[in-house]
């Protein structure tokens, strides 16, 4: 087996893997002896998807993190839901089938920078999405998700002063669904950033019975073109509750494997990037395999860690998002 500094350069254990093997069914096995769940985001490959115990959106897995009975949290996912699960259960083992699943939206927000940002608005409350670092975190009043982040500003006093960050398209998106005016961190996420507007609007020309459904990380010209825009739950939830036949999707590929399962005999098309890329795949979430995923579960490596006193500044604006959602019954 690889060694500590191994691992951490290259981001997951890297060893031979009998090719006899059932990956599925070996998977299956150490969870049961382990006491090991599998929490997984929808922007999983289909195989990581299927053989998760959870799969949902930043919202539902925060919920099934802080309420999981299992030893060990092995998060199918990228580096701030893991340790977002880390912080509401400091107690459990979480790990991550590859340390290297970053996200490009957090990188676009440095704590130390954000800090200082912070500064210059000293009677404003922070605000900042689940899609970014634990010490981001340390920095805030509330977290929000996606689904939760019209609902938790609007729980606010009318008077109260926000900043919101990093995701600059979010953000618009809430400050146009609440009406108020948010002071706002300018960072994005390269895949929802990457939609071609040109390219979409021929595509519907040629699909006009299809619904055109965004998530709200897009940029605001996609966004006003959208029959629906939502988290990735709620993306999925539309496309079961809509009589339509076809959908075209502009969110991260991944959601699609979900959305063919839940609605058999609909068409999803995936919106069509501008020509600097080839697709919609998120390159941190799909840095995770099944093969990644054994050789995770099977050493209980690579560990999620997350310093103790970033843990007790962190929880308390997760915990806040969760109790809001709860009230709010999201
Ligand atoms: P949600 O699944 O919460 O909508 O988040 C989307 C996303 O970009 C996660 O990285
Ligand atoms: Fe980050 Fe975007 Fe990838 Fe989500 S899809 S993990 S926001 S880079």
């Amino acid at each position: 087996m690889d060694t500590f500094e191994e691992l951490n350069i290259k981001g997951f254990v890297d060893e031979p893997i009998d090719p006899a093997l059932d990956l599925f069914d070996e998977i299956e096995r150490l969870k049961r002896e382990k006491n090991a769940v599998i929490l997984a985001h929808y922007y999983q490959e289909p195989d990581i998807q299927d053989i998760a115990d959870y799969i949902g959106d930043s919202l539902g897995l925060s919920q099934q993190a802080a309420k999981t009975d299992a030893q060990i949290i092995v998060f199918a996912g990228v580096h701030f839901m893991a340790e977002t699960a880390k912080i509401l259960s400091p107690e459990k083992k979480v790990l991550l089938p590859d340390l290297k699943a970053g996200c490009s939206l957090s990188d676009s927000c440095p704590p130390h920078l954000f800090s200082k940002f912070k500064e210059n608005y000293p009677d404003h409350l922070v605000i900042t999405y689940v899609n970014c670092s634990a010490e981001l975190k340390a920095l805030s009043d509330i977290v929000c998700t996606s689904s939760n982040a019209v609902q938790i500003v609007d729980s606010l006093p009318k008077d109260q002063k926000i900043i919101f960050g990093p995701d600059k398209n979010l953000g618009r998106y809430v400050q146009k669904k609440t009406g108020r005016d948010l002071v706002m961190w300018n960072g994005a996420c390269m895949v929802h950033e990457i939609f071609s507007l040109q390219r979409i609007v021929r595509l519907k020309e040629r699909h006009p019975q299809a619904k055109f459904i965004a998530h709200p990380e897009c940029e605001e010209a996609i966004l006003q073109m959208a029959d629906y825009a939502g988290s990735t739950t709620g993306l999925l939830n539309y496309t079961m509750k809509s009589d339509a036949q076809e959908f075209i999707v502009a969110t991260e590929s991944g959601i699609i494997h979900q959305m063919e399962k839940e609605n058999p005999g609909k068409v999803f098309i995936p919106a069509p990037p501008n020509n600097t890329c080839a697709c919609n795949d998120c390159p941190h979430m799909k840095r995770n395999t099944l093969e990644k995923l054994y050789l995770c579960i099977k050493n209980e490596l690579p560990e999620v860690t997350v310093p103790m006193d970033i843990v007790e500044k962190a929880r308390k604006p997760i915990e806040r998002m969760l109790e809001i959602s709860a009230r709010l019954g999201l």
